[in-house]
């Protein structure tokens, strides 16, 4: 069984993107600058996003973080995206999810400037995304696309099934897949909750992409011999034996799925770390294509 290191994938991809931003720099260019909305004080987005920032120190980027309280009006929060959108040196910026109820995502989502939407959320970038056009492609999939094609993971041909259809991830991952490209070619099949006979399909699988939320839903007893696993879940469990007092559990039940897999990601440090890399490595296409305008 190999593990498919997502902390030391990612390390590579911020060491090759951060030989770019010297480049720039040593040219007289600006370095990429990508700014994170946070609204509210949820725990687990504010670990990502500061995880986010920090990463941007790490390989040469400016960042800005624009923290606003819960109470945050949608009429603010639109005019904080607006002026993102006109800043002449914010080349990114992302709107971390979820917002409080009270504010309508999908139109916070289509406030945000297609060329800045470095998240790949805005429906045009998803419509191109779909399409097989030049786009952001969301960070999530983004990052299970290199981490497959850098462990060269034959893809083409091969039943691949996701298991869950949000936006941010199960729904780009199924078309991403299915398309003729490189970790691509595949024959794809998206489950979620009322999918009948979900065991007979995954037991099919040749990959299994596990987005669905639920902590150690995938058993051993519903994989082949031999699968590929990418597991996307994280949460957190009670655990009285460790200090924290909780443990990290993905989707995936890792102690009977890695006995029959021949590669899967870890959690931590499987998927999400790529995640973060693959932001990065938007941000940086964002800034080339802004300088090409500047
Ligand atoms: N919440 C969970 N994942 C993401 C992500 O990739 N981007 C944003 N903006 N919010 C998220």
């Amino acid at each position: 069984m190999i593990l498919l290191d997502g902390k030391k994938t990612s390390k590579d991809i911020k060491e090759e993107i951060a030989i770019e931003v010297a480049k720039m720099k040593a040219n007289g260019k600006k370095a990429p600058h990508l700014a994170a909305i946070l609204v509210g004080t949820d725990g687990a987005s504010m670990t990502y996003v500061s995880a986010k920032v920090k990463a941007c120190e790490q390989i040469g980027f400016v960042s800005t973080l624009i923290d606003l309280p819960v109470e945050t009006t949608e009429e603010k929060l639109l005019q904080e995206i607006e002026k993102l959108n006109k800043s002449t040196e914010v080349d990114g910026f992302i709107v971390q999810l979820p917002l409080p109820k009270h504010i309508d995502e999908q139109k916070v989502l289509e406030a945000v400037d297609v060329d800045k939407d470095v998240d790949g959320f805005h429906p045009t970038n998803v419509g191109r995304m779909a399409l097989d056009l030049p786009c952001f492609l969301p960070a999530t999939p983004y990052g299970i696309l290199e981490l497959l094609e850098r462990y060269n993971i034959e893809t083409s041909g091969k039943n691949v099934v996701v298991m869950g259809r949000s936006h941010i991830v199960g729904r780009p991952m199924s078309i991403l897949m299915s398309q003729k490209r490189k970790a691509g070619d595949a024959t794809v099949t998206l489950v979620h909750s009322r999918t009948k006979d979900l065991k007979s399909i995954t037991q099919q699988a040749d990959i299994i992409i596990v987005a669905i939320g639920i902590s150690e839903f995938l058993k051993g007893d519903m994989v082949k011999e031999g699968v590929v696993i990418i597991d996307v879940g994280i949460t957190r469990l009670p655990d009285a034996t460790k200090k924290s007092g909780f443990r990290l559990a993905g989707d995936v039940d890792f102690k009977s799925v890695s006995k029959k897999a021949s590669h899967i990601t870890p959690v931590p440090g499987g998927v999400g770390p790529m995640t973060i890399a693959m932001l990065l490595k938007n941000t940086l296409l964002a800034r080339e294509r802004h300088s090409v305008n500047s």
